[in-house]
């Protein structure tokens, strides 16, 4: 979603507003712009397309003087991108400038009594709407801050909103409703952005601001009012993490370095948490009573995640033997949950900023239910809004597709689910032993997977299938719900059709479509259902297929002709299996959108963090 920077200090703003945006071009965007304040006006320039247009167009910034600025980039909502709609938007009378990043829902209304009061609109934005109300309220009030605290009893919707004055020359103006913004102090210079990247080249200082806040600065100070509009403090966090850790670091694609990344983020979202045979989940204030109490869990979240729910579904029923249902964040508030005391929400998400996720989790407490965040990026509006919070500790994830977030989600549901499993007495002992063991050796079992031979040896088989067009993953258990994961990585970034079904559905419907050459990936790692598997296998060759089993060592003797090709996968625990049978889905279709000439950090049409509903 977009993306939004700004800079006040001594330095030329235009630079490195660009710099900064170009740390967000993983959120996905289609249009950039900036607009910096010099000579007492407003100098805007924007593109539709990449920002290296941008870039090209202002010499990457030099052009543009002023060390006063804010910039954008675009995830279209209302209107097509284009350069009209890109943001900066400047209102009628030239005196407001802002950009934003969220959805005015009540845009049209507004729009029309803005008309009504003699603004006028050259874009078909929501986020001129926005700029008008401002320049209204400004010029009837006398003042900024006034206006602004009027505006925001005035727009519904979210927001983040970064405003220039005309007549501010040393001052920038934030506000901040469910889309994300930080605050960073610098040393005679202050910033804010969407995301952490943008900035931290130059502070780790930063205040991640809580719905309702505004904030104005200079380049030297920082007044922040809370939701109620009181002036307040706001403490910075430190950002830990290294710049490198959001760089390629000699990876030709983020999504490639953070696949090779996993074994080191499963190591440290697990290793801290797994002591002398005891899972530690510091800091959780669910009681033991209450989680003996437990009647129902959900785990609700979006794509990817939801899809780790979906296998976290079969580890927790099996570990603690409580109903467990995955919900789409974005069906769950519509469905009229059942909920109470005795529901545990698990909420998973990696950016903690996606609406749909956000709103879930809103809807949950407010029906009284517990609700558990599983959660990347620390400060984000669901870690701060969750009853608990697990931390995956992958580091920042650039590209589009998730990889190392998925693992380490998938490894939180594991540590929850020895946990709880315990506690409950549903599993101890040996059970519990000999899983507990294997997690602590799942990131070596998943290091041994990305050796440069098995790169390649998936880098030829996507090779030969990579002009495939309608693909179907199969599997069972949790393998059938890896295929949900492995399905959505091809569509999105290889813009492969794909479908997952449980193997054994296939004949009650989806089978007509398997034609000669038609590709099945199969996928057959749980060696208890393995035969079961494997007559869905001849079932879909006997119909011509191309068959590409991913399976593991042990059973693969047993293919025979049911598989043109075959990905071997380590053995490990069955209820760890599906951490493992995920990391070849992952790497085949990098390698497809790779010989597809797919721009694979970047897919089309995606962004980061869907922070629109
Ligand atoms: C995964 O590759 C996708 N980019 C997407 O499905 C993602 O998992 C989903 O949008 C949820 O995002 P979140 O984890 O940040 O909430």
């Amino acid at each position: 979603m977009c993306g939004i920077v700004g800079y006040l200090g001594k330095q030329q703003a235009a630079p490195i507003l660009l710099d900064g945006l170009s740390k967000l071009e993983y959120r996905g965007y289609d249009s950039a712009g900036i607009c910096v304040f010099a000579e007492n006006r407003f100098c805007v320039e924007k593109t539709k397309g990449r920002l290296s247009a941008l870039s090209e167009l202002t010499e990457v910034g030099t052009t543009l003087p002023g060390t006063m600025g804010i910039g954008h980039t675009r995830w279209a909502t209302h209107g097509a991108p284009s350069q009209i709609n890109s943001h900066p938007h400047v209102s009628t009378n030239g005196k407001i400038c802002v950009v934003h990043n969220g959805i005015i829902e009540n845009y049209q209304s507004l729009k029309s009594y803005l008309m009504e009061q003699g603004k006028t609109f050259v874009s078909e934005t929501d986020t001129e709407v926005a700029a008008n109300l401002l320049e209204l309220y400004y010029e009837e009030e006398g003042d900024l801050l006034q206006a602004a605290f009027r505006a925001r009893e005035t727009l519904v919707g979210s927001y983040a909103l970064g405003i220039l004055c005309i007549d501010q020359p040393d001052s920038i103006l934030a506000m901040k409703k469910e889309s994300p913004l930080i605050f960073g102090f610098g040393e005679g210079e202050n910033f804010i952005a969407s995301d952490a990247p943008a900035i931290l080249k130059y502070t780790r200082k930063v205040v991640y601001l809580n719905n309702g806040d505004m904030v104005r600065f200079t380049k030297d100070s920082a007044v922040f009012y809370n939701a109620l509009g009181e002036e307040c403090v706001r403490e910075p966090e430190l950002i830990t993490w290294e710049m490198t850790a959001a760089e390629k670091g000699g990876y030709p694609h983020f999504m490639l370095k953070e696949i090779h990344e996993q074994p080191k983020a499963l190591r440290d979202t697990l290793h801290p948490r797994m002591k002398d045979g005891q899972v530690c989940l510091e800091g959780l204030t669910l009681t033991e009573d209450y989680l003996r109490n437990i009647r129902r869990i959900y785990i609700v979240a979006c794509g990817s995640a939801y899809y780790v729910g979906c296998v976290g579904k079969y580890i927790l029923e099996k570990t603690c033997r409580i109903p467990v249902e995955p919900v789409l964040a974005s069906e769950f508030r519509y469905c009229e949950p059942v909920l109470g005391d005795d529901t545990l929400v698990i909420i998973i998400s990696q950016s903690g900023e996606t609406a749909d996720t956000l709103a879930a989790l809103r809807e949950s407490r407010s029906l009284g239910a517990r609700t558990l965040a599983i959660v990347n990026v620390v400060g984000s509006a669901i870690s701060k809004e969750a009853d608990d919070v697990i931390y995956t500790w992958a580091g920042p994830e650039i590209a589009v597709a998730t990889t190392k977030a998925y693992s380490t989600q998938l490894s939180v549901l594991y540590l929850i689910a020895l946990y709880m499993g315990k506690l409950l007495g549903t599993w101890v002992g040996e059970a519990y032993e000999q899983m507990y063991r294997a997690l602590t050796q799942l990131p070596e079992a998943m290091e041994q997977m990305l050796t440069c031979d098995c790169l390649k040896h998936i880098e030829d088989h996507a090779e030969a299938l990579c002009r495939k067009h309608d693909v179907f993953f199969i599997g069972r258990n949790t393998d059938s719900a890896t295929c949900l994961e492995g399905s959505l990585k091809l569509k999105e970034i290889a813009y492969v059709h794909s479908e997952a079904y449980a193997a054994g559905e296939l004949k009650h419907g989806p089978i007509s479509l398997i034609e000669q050459d038609t590709l099945v990936i199969a996928l057959a790692t749980m060696e208890a259902l393995f035969e079961k598997t494997l007559s869905n296998m001849e079932e879909v060759k006997a119909r011509g297929a191309h068959v590409l089993a991913v399976t593991t060592e042990e059973t693969a003797g047993k293919l025979k002709k049911a598989a043109d090709r075959v990905i071997l996968v380590p053995r490990t625990h069955p209820l760890l299996q599906p951490s493992l049978s995920v990391i070849p889905l992952q790497i085949f279709s990098y390698y497809v959108a790779l010989k597809r000439g797919c721009d694979v950090d970047k897919p089309r049409n995606l962004a980061k963090s869907v922070t629109v509903e």
